[in-house]
């Protein structure tokens, strides 16, 4: 049974990135004590590039780099060099920093001209790591993820088909507003999750964070909404502009 989520108000973005910090920390802690290992799918996007920084440089000392594994839940297709590229963004701001071996990071192989080719070779991906069989799904100990103006998370936006997706744990998505494919986590991945974590920032996401988290709108309008996990945490971490719509102030 889903439990409530947890929301988060923080003054500042910077305060929001530290918070995020320590939920990173925390989770990787308690994982490792308890399973040996801590597993991540990592948000794209410009919101999260703070935090990696800030774990690559203040909680660098805090964090068991060498039982930390990295995946990502969505990515642009574009190869990795790619400025758009979400793995290149983490890359730069974070694993080019700290010590972690090139065996814990598990980028997607977008740089594959066929995006269900590299959907269905990042599902392989996660289901060697995870040692899956067929039906099982894998269960992370973190995901972070953001959330767009339109109320899409990861790569699931409104009114495509990645939405509807329930047996599948990686898409390729068509985005017809973007003219692009997107590569995706799917829903039954992202509420299999230990923790989710959502981080959300600034003024133009205040009206439809109003929507996703008081609103009665169906999920399928707002598929940030459809994030609830089954057997796990929901942490929302909002700065105060991108809550200032919401009933619950600070
Ligand atoms: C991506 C993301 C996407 C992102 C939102 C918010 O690849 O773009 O994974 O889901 O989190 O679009 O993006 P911003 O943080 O840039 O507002």
């Amino acid at each position: 049974m889903s439990s409530s989520p947890e929301i988060r108000i923080l003054t500042t973005p910077q305060e929001l990135f530290e918070a995020a910090a320590e939920e990173v920390v925390h989770g990787a802690t308690q994982a490792v004590t308890e399973r040996g290992r801590f597993t991540i799918a990592l948000s794209g996007g410009s919101t999260p590039k703070n935090l990696y920084t800030l774990l690559a440089t203040n909680a660098r000392a805090s964090l068991p780099w060498d039982k930390m594994f990295f995946f990502w839940g969505d990515e642009r297709h574009v190869p990795p060099t790619d400025p758009d590229s979400n793995y290149r963004m983490v890359d730069e701001a974070m694993l080019s920093k700290v010590p972690v071996s090139p065996g814990n990071v598990f980028r997607v192989p977008a740089e594959n001209p066929t995006a269900a080719a590299a959907a269905d070779a990042y599902e392989r991906t996660l289901r060697d790591f995870f040692s899956l069989a067929p039906s099982e799904v894998p269960r992370f100990d973190l995901i972070l993820l953001g959330m767009g103006p339109d109320g899409h998370t990861a790569s699931l936006f409104p009114g495509t088909a990645a939405v509807e997706e329930r047996s599948k744990l990686v898409v390729a998505n068509w985005v017809e507003k973007l003219k692009t494919y997107r590569l995706s986590f799917t829903l039954p991945v992202l509420n299999a999750a230990r923790c989710v974590t959502f981080l959300v920032s600034g003024t133009d996401k205040a009206t439809v964070l109003q929507s996703v988290l008081e609103g009665d709108a169906p999920g399928e309008q707002y598929p940030a909404k459809l994030v609830r996990p089954t057997d796990g945490k929901l942490i929302w971490l909002l700065d105060r502009a991108a809550a200032s719509a919401l009933s619950k102030k600070i």
